[in-house]
């Protein structure tokens, strides 16, 4: 199995917050990854420190095996990582096929101008995450929650990634929606996609991941399959209020 991302003794402090305290875990190419934690435990900044969104105050990031610490957001997306936002994010006055060709395009906003446009492909992306042909022209205020996170999804498939960080993935699905993200990402695994996943429905997260890493206020506290991890003490107390 090979590492593909390895996080050595990360510290991110936001002025007298340590949000996350000499984290360390690797990520295996090919291999689902969940991290687990309470609310304010530091997921979604370990997801914006691996993206250089923030930089770490100390400790290494590596992508196979090269510190990309010093790389800009940019760098790190052409080299194949991308990730999800808690909240949707997307370009409410673009519809959707123009919002994947953002995506498709992280350079700049100028690509966007400059570069033509690949509707067949955007096109593609859409379909791919279920998106029917009716929807293409939608703005997002149009689009319900899962909709909105099918996008994002449609839009970090469009750099073509190789890690994909997603960020409360379930979070306002219904029933239905939850069970077609599932599918989607059962088969992007299927097709070789590493993952690292956050999310709070631990039931629709379990089926996904080969593996779980816990962490509570910045630091790991359980690392292992996700059945050990649920099961850890220390977890359970931090996590489940148990
Ligand atoms: N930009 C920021 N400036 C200051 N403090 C921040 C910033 N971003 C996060 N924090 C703080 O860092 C800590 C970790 O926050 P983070 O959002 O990473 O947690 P989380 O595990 O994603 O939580 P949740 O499950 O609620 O999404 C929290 O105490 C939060 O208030
Ligand atoms: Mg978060």
């Amino acid at each position: 199995m090979s590492v593909v991302l390895e996080l050595n003794k990360v510290v991110k402090r936001f002025g007298g917050i340590t949000a996350v305290n000499e984290l360390s875990f690797n990520v295996n190419k090919g291999e689902s990854l969940a991290l687990l934690g309470p609310n304010g435990a530091g997921k979604t900044t370990i997801f914006s420190l691996i993206m250089g969104e923030h930089r770490q105050t100390s400790g290494s990031i590596k992508l196979r095996g090269e510190e990309i610490s010093k790389l800009g957001t940019h760098k790190r997306i052409n080299n194949g990582i991308s990730r999800t936002y808690q909240v949707p994010r997307p370009f409410n006055e673009l519809n959707v096929l123009e919002n994947i060709r953002v995506g498709m395009m992280p350079d700049s906003i100028m690509d966007m101008i400059w570069k033509k446009s690949d509707e067949k492909l955007e096109k593609k992306l859409a379909d791919n995450v279920g998106f029917s042909s009716k929807e293409y022209y939608r703005t997002p205020s149009e689009l319900s929650m899962g909709d909105l996170r099918k996008l994002e999804l449609a839009r970090t498939l469009a750099t073509n990634p190789e890690i994909m960080l997603l960020d409360e993935v379930f979070a306002g699905l219904t029933v239905g929606e939850i069970e077609h993200m599932s599918q989607l990402l059962h088969e992007k695994r299927k097709e070789g996609m590493t993952f690292v996943i956050v999310s709070h429905d631990l039931r629709s997260l379990e089926p996904l991941v080969d593996r779980a890493v816990a962490m509570t206020f910045g630091h790991q506290i359980a690392e292992g399959s996700f059945i050990d991890v649920m099961a850890d003490e220390e977890v359970r107390a931090s996590y489940l209020g148990e």
